[in-house]
């Protein structure tokens, strides 16, 4: 059935190539949202390139511009319609194609408001439709009409589309679709739709693949990857079966085995389903990065629970405790919501006592945003603006200063970094990765590049390090 369908979708690509032969067009792209949606730009990227458009960094030259947009927060909606004022005049003057897709465009809320507003715009798609761009391209190119193709129903899993990766050197591949946790702020079950997973051969045979084209580093990504294939395992739902493998554990192992990939890393995982197979996995696989990002969100059992999250602050701590317990050299980063509707102060230093406790290496700290549909938005004890405000700064100044306190850890220390290029803001400089995802910069030669050195760590800064080569 996919196979078919992805089948038709080339010969649209193949369709709007001969259309557009020797016209040198070209497209742009704008990507919001989390690791998943970039990898989803990649696929559209591919398919646009197969087409024979060229990408185009500056808006003004391109001939269509794509829009990949995400709605996990209020400010991804600003952005949209704020760029989607700027494009008007673009519309008007040169005719360009507009087209938006992703998350948002699964909100009927939005999609009323942009065939309402901004009835410029030609192409709209959803998340389950991501494949069908050619298709939608070609009509609204051929028919010159407004395609609108959103649908409701779980998408497909389509294998064998293109696809033109963002860097030659660490690559992302999605291994599940959908969620199936509905935490109460969260909108992201209700534009995904459930959980999905790939078969695990069509993932190894991607990740094969990657270390033949030289890839060093990947990430598998889902929306909660450690639930790999737990549907299909629980509800008896049938799925390829390939080297024994039937959860996240066994995949990180069979991925570990492959020759030329040295790296692997993987978000976001579920606390709750954290089992002793995949921690035990993490340690026994020599290439799997030790920093795990961990999700808390909340430090406190109520607003925890209040969110839907199916775990204690002393689960949380606990799991950290075994993790750290079992593996070697472990690094955590996390997601932290504050504000969530009717967190107190006292709630919220729950939060920072944990935090002050695991000492992340690194945390992604957002202010509770009210998203229509979820439960959290139809709670009644919101809580005010300038509270959100004061409790993110709080949190800002701990984490800041836990940041500065570790970095002064590497300081002498050799870390083992995989070399990405030369440094954006000194051309001089090389700029890599430790296992723990810290940027060093360091006086190197280019050959070095897509290689793992050994560097010394000479001195600290705030978001990066600097390094030397070890003689
Ligand atoms: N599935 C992943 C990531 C989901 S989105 C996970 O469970 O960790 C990434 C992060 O955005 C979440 O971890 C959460 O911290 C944040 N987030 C999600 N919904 C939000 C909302 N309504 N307001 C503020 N932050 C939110
Ligand atoms: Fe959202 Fe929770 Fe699913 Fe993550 S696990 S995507 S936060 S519902
Ligand atoms: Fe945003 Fe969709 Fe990712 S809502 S965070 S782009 S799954």
């Amino acid at each position: 059935m996919t196979e078919k369908e992805v089948n038709i979708q080339k010969e649209y690509i193949e369709k709007i190539r001969e259309q557009i032969k020797n016209k040198n067009l070209k497209y742009n792209i704008l990507t919001m949202g989390c690791q998943l949606n970039e990898n989803d730009s990649e696929k559209l990227c591919g398919m646009l390139e197969e087409m024979g458009y060229e990408r185009e960094e500056n808006v003004k030259n391109a001939d269509i511009c794509l829009f990949n947009t995400c709605c996990v927060r209020e400010n991804a909606e600003d952005k949209l319609f704020g760029k989607l004022g700027e494009l008007k005049k673009l519309k008007e003057e040169k005719g360009i194609i507009i087209a938006i897709g992703g998350c948002m465009m699964q909100e009927k809320h939005i999609t009323d408001k942009i065939k309402e507003s901004y009835t410029f715009v030609d192409i709209i798609f959803g998340t389950h439709t991501l494949h069908r761009f050619p298709q939608d391209l070609y009509l609204s190119m051929q028919e010159k009409r407004k395609i609108e193709d959103v649908i409701d129903i779980d998408g497909e899993i389509y294998e064998g589309l293109p696809i033109k990766r963002d860097s030659s050197i660490k690559a992302s591949v999605t291994i599940m679709n959908g969620c199936n946790n509905f935490c109460t702020y969260c909108i992201v079950p209700y534009v995904r739709g459930r959980e999905r997973s790939r078969n695990p051969k069509d993932i190894l045979e991607e990740v094969k693949k990657l270390a033949s084209e030289g890839y060093k580093e990947v990430t598998l990504l889902g929306q909660n990857v450690n639930s790999y294939l737990r549907v299909e395992r629980e509800k008896d739902i049938p799925f390829e079966k390939y080297e024994g493998i039937d959860s996240f554990a066994k995949l990180l192992r069979a991925v570990n085995k492959i020759d030329g990939i040295e790296r692997i890393r993987f978000v976001s995982p579920h606390p709750k389903d954290f089992t002793d197979d995949v921690i035990d996995a993490i340690a026994d696989c020599e290439k799997v990065c030790k920093l795990i990002h961990l999700p808390l969100q909340s430090g406190n059992t109520k607003v925890l629970k209040e969110m839907n999250r199916r775990y204690t602050k002393e689960q949380y701590l606990e799991l950290v405790e075994k993790m750290k317990n079992k593996i070697p050299n472990l690094t955590l980063s996390t997601d932290i919501i504050v504000g969530f509707p009717g967190e107190t102060d006292e709630e919220f230093e729950d939060t920072l006592d944990v935090v002050r406790k695991v000492k992340f290496e690194q945390v992604y700290m957002f202010i509770y945003s009210r998203r229509v549909g979820t439960p959290a938005d139809r709670m009644e004890n919101q809580i005010a603006e300038e509270d959100k405000h004061r409790r993110f700064n709080k949190l800002k100044e701990l984490v800041e200063s836990q940041i500065e306190e570790n970095n002064k850890k590497y300081v002498g220390t050799t870390q083992k970094v995989l070399v990405e290029g030369e440094s954006k803001n000194n051309s001089d400089m090389l700029t890599g990765r430790t296992d723990s995802n810290k940027v060093v910069i360091f006086e190197g030669t280019k050959d070095l590049v897509n290689k793992i050195v050994d560097l010394k760590i000479v001195s600290e800064h705030m978001w990066y390090l600097k390094g030397e080569v070890e003689k």
